[in-house]
Formats: structure tokens, sequence, C-alpha cells
């Protein structure tokens, strides 16, 4: 019998914390419409890294992509193939699949907006917002993007076009059903207000108020009747339920919300990170938060709006033939380049260029230069000196092991505080400038000098050592981002590569390790002149 009940050991409680620590990181579900281009592909990139950083951390970890599969731009795409909406959309899925395989992005759920759970889901959803009368009935009159599937008011067009694409606008008018926004506005400001994480970065919510809230919120036309390719409202079968309301409820009903099981709702909601292009902020960081609202559910903990990716000459389009695919690049410089690429090279603060000139030296200068070769001078220098076998630990020598030591703590707490301030790309830098810090130690020490003086056996073996335990630290860092070039440096250090965020403590520790007895460059310099043409010919194609 138990008499004094002395709560959890330290190590159950551990476990416990570890347990609670929940992970639940979203992309946007895509349309359906054809090949992921690059810019599309960064989002992917981004929240498969997120999700793998914070599952070394030890969280549980969900994340969700998928396709965005109904609408009139989808059953109009169809009709192009002579297919069906079905078989169209059934194989648009199957390639997006594909393409995430090709990535290794390890997702967790690929929903689609046709699977019947959800739609069942969405139309409980609308007659839930009928019955409290957040939704009504009216008449809409209004300017139609097709593409971009809105409605707008006369005074929201860009020079009498659509203020999110551009293109031509047509008067058109229907019976509709409209949600009461303006209902919330006040309740939605009062939120973003007191919660200043909810959207990053902190410039998008200016834009949200001062665009679209201070005017005055427009109450949302939610359904449509002049196309077929939808859910139906299931009280009024002859209305097709808006796509946007489909497809942002997909976080929700991705995870149970409203069907039998809902223990992965229970668990992972609210979501801890929504990422989000910028064309789509709206749509998230207005109506989305307003329907969780209506729905009584508590809201993302962030919704983060990246930027564009952007070419030389303006926006990704087939028609000027400038668009480039992950996949093309993948095949010829690999997963991790590529990979690399995208977050090193896509701003918080604006858009990122794509141009074949700045891949390639971004490949040669950081990748080959300072990533490769200071791995293979360091195995090339342990197998010289030490026969392969790398020494141990010896304490600080002078002040640039000192200096070195600090960088090393440096780059973790900097990578670490760049992700958590959504800055990606200053993430990969703060890994940069710590692999430049330890080629610059190389030059400090010159070990080639210190390998020619007995006395300096202890400087010398102090020096390799620093060089081994940083090139492990850097592996642990990039792993999130470039698994593989992870386990290539880890693996060519010796060491094993079941490593978790943790192992980054152990930097004094490494003991009993061999390299391998010739270094193989992880990435080889490329003809710059010849690869940029390469580049190139790939757009046209
Ligand atoms: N179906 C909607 C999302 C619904 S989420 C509930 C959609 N789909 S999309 O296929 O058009 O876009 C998917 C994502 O790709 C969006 O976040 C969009 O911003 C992003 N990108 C499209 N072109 C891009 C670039 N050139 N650069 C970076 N991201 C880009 O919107």
């Amino acid at each position: 019998m138990k008499i004094f009940d002395l709560g959890p050991s330290p190590t159950e409680k551990k476990e416990e914390n570890i347990m609670d620590k929940n992970y639940y990181v979203t992309t946007p579900i895509y349309y359906p419409s054809g090949k992921f281009h690059i810019g599309t592909a960064y989002v992917t990139t981004l929240a498969d890294m997120l999700k793998r950083l914070k599952k070394m951390q030890g969280y549980d970890c969900l994340m969700l992509t998928g396709v965005d599969e109904h609408g009139q731009k989808i059953e109009d795409k169809a009709k192009d193939e002579n297919m069906s909406p079905q078989e169209y959309v059934d194989v648009q899925a199957d390639a997006a699949k594909k393409l995430w395989k090709t990535m290794k992005i390890d997702y967790d759920i690929f929903m689609r907006t046709t699977d019947e759970y959800h739609c069942k889901a969405v139309q409980e959803i609308f007659e839930r917002f009928l019955k409290q009368g957040d939704i009504y009935k009216g008449e809409y009159e209004g300017w139609y993007c097709k593409p971009c599937e809105s409605y707008f008011t006369e005074t929201q067009l860009v020079d009498g076009k659509c203020p999110d694409c551009g293109r031509e606008v047509t008067k058109m008018k229907e019976e509709a059903y409209f949600f009461n926004m303006k209902k919330y506005a006040d309740r939605l400001l009062e939120y973003y207000n007191t919660h200043p994480d909810f959207i990053k970065p902190e410039y998008r919510k200016t834009e949200m108020i001062n665009n679209f809230i201070k005017p005055g919120l427009e109450d949302l036309c939610v359904t449509r009747t002049s196309f077929d390719w939808g859910i139906k409202v299931k009280s009024d079968p002859k209305h097709v339920i808006y796509v946007w309301l489909d497809a942002l409820t997909n976080y929700i009903t991705a995870l149970g919300y409203l069907s039998d099981d809902d223990s992965k709702f229970k668990k992972y909601w609210p979501a801890d990170v929504h990422l989000v292009g910028k064309d789509i902020a709206r749509f998230h960081l207005i109506y989305w938060p307003i329907f969780l609202m209506a729905l009584d559910l508590p809201l993302p903990k962030t919704i983060f709006v990246h930027n564009w990716f952007v070419m030389k000459d303006g926006k990704m389009s087939k028609s000027k033939g400038n668009v480039i695919y992950p996949d093309q690049l993948i095949e010829r410089y690999g997963l991790d380049a590529t990979k690399y690429f995208l977050i090193r090279e896509l701003p918080t603060s604006q858009d990122g260029l794509f141009s074949p000139e700045e891949f390639v030296e971004r490949y040669n200068f950081d990748l080959c230069n300072d990533l490769s070769n200071l791995l293979n001078r360091t195995i090339s220098m342990v197998n010289k000196y030490f026969d392969g076998k790398v020494p141990e630990y010896k304490g600080l020598q002078n002040e640039v092991d000192e200096d070195l030591e600090k960088a090393s703590k440096d780059a973790i707490t900097n990578f670490e505080n760049e992700i958590n301030n959504f800055e990606f790309a200053n993430s990969l830098k703060a890994i940069w400038s710590y692999i430049s810090r330890t080629n610059k130690y190389i030059d400090e020490t010159s070990p080639w000098v210190l390998a020619k003086d007995e006395e300096s056996k202890e400087k010398l073996k102090s020096c390799i050592y620093h060089l081994v335990a940083n090139l492990r630290e850097i592996a642990i860092l990039i792993r999130p981002l470039m698994e593989d070039t992870s386990d290539n440096m880890l693996r060519q250090l010796g060491m094993s590569n079941n490593v978790t965020w943790d192992s980054l403590k152990e930097y004094k520790d490494i003991k009993n390790t061999k390299v391998i007895e010739k270094g193989e460059p992880i990435f080889m310099r490329l003809n710059a002149e010849e690869e940029v043409e390469a580049i190139k010919d790939m757009m046209k194609k």
C-alpha cells in the first residue's frame, strides 16, 4: 500500500513532458492543376524541415499536406483534359504524392478534399453556421474573378481588375449564402492585438488591418450555383459550398474533427503553425480565424506568411518560359542542394530570386567550397596525422580554441533563435557562418605546422578534435533540412547517425572514433558556365 504519493519520479516526469510536446505543422493544400514548380515546393520543404527539427527535439509531430480538389477551376481543367473531375484529381493527387516522395517529404497526412469524411464534416459545419445565424441567404452581385474564384466589390478592384491576380473580372449575380463576417470583426482585431505570435511576420498583420479590417469587413459569399464540382449544401443542394470554406476546414477535418475518431484533433489542435504563401494570407488571417471563432474552437498558435520565389523577369509562368521544377534540379544536383537553395534564398522580408547563376554560385561556394572541403580536409588530416583515429578532447589549448568553442555554442543558439523568429534563410546563414569560422580555424592553427614539431603534438590533437567535433555539430544542425548529407558526413566521420538534438550537447564526448580512410567529396565543384546554361535549358523545356 502506498502511504505517501510522491508523484512521478523525475524520469517518469521527463517522459510525461516529452509526451506533452506535440507539434502540428501544415502546408496549404495545393490546387491540383499541373506540375508543382520550385515556388510551390518551397512551403512543403519548409514544413518538412520544421517537422524534422521538432522530431529531433523530442516532439510528437504531425505534418499535414494535400490537395484542394474542388471548384470551378478544377472542373474546367478536367474538361480541357477530357476527363471527369474525379479522374482528373485522382491523377493529380498521385503526381503530387510522387513529387513529395522524390523530395523525401515526411508528411503524416495527405488530405484530399474529395474524401468522404471531409465532405461530410464540411456539410455539418455549414449547417451549424446556418443554424447559428452566421450564414444567411441573400443575393450576390459583384465582380467575379474566375481563376481566384472570388467576388470583389467595385472598390476592391485595382484598375478594374482582380486585386489578387490582376486578371479580368466579370459582373455576376446569383442567389447565394453569406457568412456574416462583420459580426466577428472586432473580436478578430482584439485577438490580433492580444496574441502577438498569431501572425508572423508582424507586417502581415498591419496589412490585414489596414487593407481589409479597417475599411470594414464585407460579408463573405460562401456558396455558388454556377458550377457543380464541390460539396453540396445539405439543406439546399443546388448550392455548392465555396471552395475556401471547404479548403480551410481541412486543417481540422484531417484530424478527425466531427468524425467518429477525433483523437488526433484532441491531441494536436490547435496547430502550432500554418505555413502559407502571401497570396493566400487574407483567407488564412481573416476568414479562417473567424470560421474557427464561429465553431468555438481555439485558433492556431501561429500563421506564418512567406514570400514568393520570382524570376528576373517577374512571376514564374509557362508562357514566359521561365518555370523551373524541383525534380529537374534534384535530378542534376541532388535533393539536398535543391532544398538548401530553396530555404537559403527566400528571405522573410521580401520575395526571393531564383536565378541559374545564383543557384550555381550557392552550390559552388556554400556547399562545395565551405562545407564539402571542410569535411575533406579534416578527414585527410585525421588520416595523415593520427591514422584515422580521432584524438580525445584535450581541453582548451589557446585563445583560438576558446573562441571556437564559443562559436560552437553561438551557432546552436543563433540557429534556434532564427527558427523561433521565423527567419529560416537566416537559420542557414547561422550554420554557414559557423562553417566559415571552422574553416578559418584551420588557417589560424595551421595543423601542418603543428605536425612538424613533436612539442606541439597536444595542440595538434586539440586542433583535430575541434575540427571533427565541429563537423559533427554541423551534420546535426543541417540534419532537419539535409538528412542525406548529414548521414554522409557522419558516416565519413565514423559516427552513428542515430542522433537527436540533444546530441549537440556531446561536443566534448567524442571517443573511439575512426574516420574513413579516404574522404569522399559530398559536393563536387560545378563548371559554372556549363551549369548555368543547363539550368536555362531546363527552364525552356
Ligand atoms: N488551394 C490553395 C490553398 C488552400 S489552403 C487551405 C492554394 N493552392 S496553390 O496550389 O495555388 O498554392 C499552394 C501554395 O504555393 C501557396 O501557399 C502559394 O502561396 C504557394 N506558391 C505559389 N507560387 C509560389 C512561388 N512562386 N513562390 C513561393 N510560393 C508559391 O493557394
